[in-house]
């Protein structure tokens, strides 16, 4: 089992498995026997290799339990993310995540390496709008700020008055102090900030190829069928959001779990979520439906473990692009901070 061309990845011994049983254990809701012993020859050369190399591994909610559980030093929405890489203190950051999260890394991190294990982990929002299209926009609409969800390119970021995460949408918007806004690139991220503000947003046509697919009759359907409470996320359709509970950011989803303590709930995300959260709360039973990110679903162990040992892929901005882009993410962690922009 395991590599055994690759030095740095040993062997599966008795002494091994002994040495990672109770992570195992803690984790055996979510990951079989048989799959974690393909796992622990990597989650200890991983752990070796961040040692070796003053490197921390920043996972998004949406990471598979294996990542999340074992090897991720910092783990949470992408807000939390955005903040972590603005104080990391390590020589290396490896973003467990998608390719805009190791961008927003490394454009608040600038003096750091930021490593991302697959290049190819998108998005579907970030490739919805380009720079240009934002430019664009501008014209159209002469004095209008610019809000623009961090699931979008640095290019784009470098384009915009502010960023916002689902987490701050809201706020962010009326700390415009504007009545129209113009928000990209989420149409139903936008459309469920609409809801709660009297600011007049003007939407781009993204969305999320994950989140769009549910449905109200889906969410209907668990409530009658298995008598669970519904949490959705905010890239949802309205219709969708409106059939739910409750409504927020991956990270405010963990936290309402720990507030309502509901018996059953129906996550309606991205599948990992319910999988990690499976281990924090065993006493609540997780029900579908759920997504894959495809995106999200890059990242494994191995691709980890080689992005550590032969740093790549390393993600560089253009220092022109960086300096616009860090002022929309630095004015949305100022917002958060209470401060007046
Ligand atoms: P969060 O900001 O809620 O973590 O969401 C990021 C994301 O990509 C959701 O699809
Ligand atoms: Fe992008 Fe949707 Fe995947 Fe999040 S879940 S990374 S918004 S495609």
């Amino acid at each position: 089992m395991a590599n055994s061309t690759d030095a740095t990845v040993p062997n599966l011994t008795e002494e091994l498995l002994d040495e990672y049983a109770d992570l195992g254990e803690s984790l055996k809701a979510r990951i079989p026997c048989t799959e974690w012993n393909f796992h622990v020859p990597w989650i200890h050369a991983i752990r070796e290799l961040k040692r070796k190399r003053n490197a921390v591994i920043m996972a998004h909610n949406y990471q598979a339990p294996e990542i999340f559980h074992t090897v991720a030093d910092f783990t949470g929405d992408s807000l939390a993310l955005a903040q972590e890489a603005a104080n990391v203190d390590a020589d290396i950051v490896v973003l467990a995540g998608v390719h805009f999260m190791a961008e927003s890394a490394k454009i608040l991190a600038p003096d750091r390496m930021i490593l991302i294990p697959d290049v190819e982990a998108g998005c579907s929002l970030a490739s919805s709008i380009t720079a240009a299209e934002v430019r664009e926009l501008r014209r159209r609409h002469p004095g209008v700020p610019v809000v623009t969800y961090v699931n979008t390119s640095a290019e784009v970021k470098a384009e915009s008055d502010a960023c916002c995460t689902s987490a701050n949408a809201l706020q962010v918007v009326e700390a415009m102090g504007t009545d129209r806004v113009i928000f990209i690139p989420d149409r139903y991220l936008g459309a469920n900030v609409a809801k709660q503000t009297s600011v007049e947003l003007i939407l781009w046509e993204g969305a999320c190829e994950v989140h769009e697919r549910f449905t109200a009759n889906q969410v209907n359907n668990v409530r009658i069928q298995f008598q669970a409470k519904v949490v959705a996320h905010p890239e949802c359709p309205p219709d969708v959001t409106s059939a739910a509970d409750f409504v927020g950011s991956t990270s405010a989803m963990s936290a309402w779990l720990k507030r309502e303590q509901p018996s059953r709930v129906a996550l309606i995300t991205e599948c990992s979520m319910a999988d990690n959260l499976r281990v924090e709360f065993p006493e609540i039973d997780f029900v579908k439906p759920c997504n894959l990110c495809p995106h999200m679903q890059r990242i494994t162990l191995p691709g980890i473990h080689r992005s550590l040992r032969d740093l790549t892929s390393e993600v560089h901005v253009p220092a022109d692009v960086a300096r616009r882009a860090r002022y929309a993410l630095e004015r949305m962690l100022a917002i958060g901070r209470g401060e007046k922009v």
